[in-house]
């Protein structure tokens, strides 16, 4: 039978083997970069000496205006051999951690012609040689990244290889970073293409089978709860979002245990709770959003729970030692004659009742439920990531996400990850005395408030269901897509907080 008989398109998302060949990239560290390489990206200090290679000096760079600025490119042909792409790197005092990760991006992207290339950076960045490996695999794999599987004729050339110049005695180490880097950025992309496939190929139903898939090659335990289950487990919010559509709602949890080398359960140094927003289309439901280019881009507006799925891929390959639940709340938002309409109440999980005064703000329906159940765990902390509030985007716009929560420890762990992954995040207030804004004249809150500070009066209603528990929530709002290729972003969905998570969970202290 059909599983799908309202749908005439079939479910395109399957990730294994991965769809886009360019997250297949090889990347090896190398002692010289061979002839056989398309082209050798060679990094550049402003007014610094070129390598004889290359055939120029600096000044003949200069002439095209050229000035070794970070991420600047120049590709220089060569009558026999490979290419050379001069990269500049930017002055001595900016070279961190996340501009090499840029550069890196910038050079892959200059070089989009070819699929085999090199680089060499002959010292240019005082990082340490894992950190090195690590940030240039990242910034090839990401900018390299393509949504390509419904296209006849992507066009794109694949990137194949990347060969990284490396001294003898440092190759160990960059390997290693190397390795770390593949987890991270191939984490990232599995959230990529989750988010950039549309709608009609991932309904909610699609992405618990893909969690179930991936979770399985991942050492994850996966649940999907269907419709019945969440019925019989009074998720409200969920069931209440998803009332006006013809697809079933799933919520699904994943669990990551830290193993040792045998595959033993070792003891966790913490237990983290992850939840994520998986509105898998968000019309708005009978809060219909108007008309507006930018609903396109809601297709993506289960970017939290893409980017916790993927998260969760990469735990077991990087020896997290914390062990990390996942749920992810999905269905999609839509309007009918069975759909939830405004004055409605709904309760969530544990009680709680909600007056729906605008189904437009359903992730913090979805949301809340999981907060429950998270809770209901008691672990250390709980984080949760949603496409959650047009504020926020208008706030901080598409390069920083809010991060609000009840925990200053956790708040703070989250940024330092933000910075390592080059994620930023931004504090929000939790301002208390807003709540009222919340009360409602029939149930025990509504789901809207005023007019102004969207995404605190959002963080309040989720903070009425994580009780004591420490907790920290990021609105991805403006971070999920970016509108074209810039820095570690390739166009489309940004996969913004999978490598925040990884490194939030890998470094957790309760
Ligand atoms: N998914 C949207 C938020 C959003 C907006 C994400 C733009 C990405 C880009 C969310 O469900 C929503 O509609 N929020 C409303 C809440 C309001 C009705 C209280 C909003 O922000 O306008
Ligand atoms: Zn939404
Ligand atoms: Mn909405």
């Amino acid at each position: 039978m059909n599983p799908r008989p309202h749908k005439l398109i079939p479910p395109t998302f399957s990730p294994t083997p991965s769809r886009s060949p360019e997250n297949a990239v090889g990347v090896l560290v190398v002692s010289d970069l061979s002839s056989n390489l398309d082209v050798i990206g060679v990094a550049i200090e402003p007014e610094g000496t070129v390598p004889a290679a290359l055939g120029v000096d600096f000044a003949t760079l200069a002439r095209t205006g050229f000035t070794g600025d970070a991420g600047q490119t120049l590709l220089l042909p060569q009558q026999n051999g490979p290419s050379y792409l001069a990269v500049g790197v930017g002055a001595a005092d900016g070279r961190t951690a996340a501009s090499l990760r840029d550069v890196v991006a910038a050079f892959a992207r200059a070089a989009a012609k070819f699929s085999r290339i090199g680089i060499d950076l002959h010292g240019t960045f005082p990082l340490a040689q894992e950190t090195i490996g690590q940030v240039i695999a990242e910034g090839a794999i990401l900018a390299r990244y393509r949504y390509t599987p419904l296209k006849a004729d992507p066009k794109n050339v694949p990137l194949v290889s990347l060969d990284i110049l490396a001294a003898a005695g440092d190759a160990q180490a960059v390997t290693e970073g190397v390795r770390r880097g593949e987890i991270l950025a191939r984490a990232a992309n599995l959230a990529r293409d989750l988010a950039n496939t549309p709608p009609g190929h991932l309904t909610a139903t699609d992405l618990g089978d893909v969690a179930i898939e991936v979770g399985a090659a991942h050492g994850l335990a996966v649940e999907v709860f269907d419709k019945q289950q969440l019925i019989e487990l009074g998720c409200g919010g969920l069931l209440g979002v998803n009332a006006g559509s013809v697809e079933e709602p799933r919520m699904i949890q994943l669990r990551y245990t830290p193993t040792d080398a045998e595959g033993a359960p070792v003891e966790p140094t913490a237990h983290l709770a992850l939840v994520g927003k998986g509105i898998m289309y968000d019309s708005g439901g009978i809060s219909l959003k108007p008309s507006d280019p930018m609903h396109l881009a809601m297709k993506m507006d289960m970017a939290g729970a893409a980017a916790v799925l993927a998260a969760m891929t990469a735990l077991s390959d990087l020896s997290c030692p914390t062990a990390v639940t996942a749920f992810l709340m999905c269905t999609d938002n839509m309007p009918s004659g069975s759909a939830t309409v405004l004055g409605d109440v709904l309760t969530l999980r544990g009680g709680t009742t909600v007056e729906v005064k605008n189904t437009d703000a359903e992730g913090r329906l979805v949301l809340s439920d999981a907060l429950v159940l998270a809770s209901e765990e008691q672990p250390d902390a709980i984080v949760d990531i949603a496409t959650l509030t047009g504020a926020a985007m208008m706030a901080l716009g598409t390069k920083t996400a809010a991060v609000l929560g009840n925990d200053q420890g956790v708040i703070d762990q989250a940024i330092a990850s933000s910075k390592a992954t080059d994620e930023s995040i931004w504090q929000l207030p939790l301002e208390r005395s807003y709540r009222k804004q919340l009360d409602s004249d029939v149930a025990d809150i509504s789901n809207m408030g005023g007019r102004f500070a969207g995404a605190t009066i959002a963080a309040l209603f989720l903070a009425d269901f994580v009780g004591e528990i420490p907790w920290a929530h990021l609105d991805i709002a403006g971070t999920m897509q970016v509108d074209a290729d810039e820095s570690w972003r390739s166009k489309g969905a940004t996969g913004f907080g999978t490598r925040l998570l990884i490194d939030l969970a890998e470094n957790f202290q309760k």
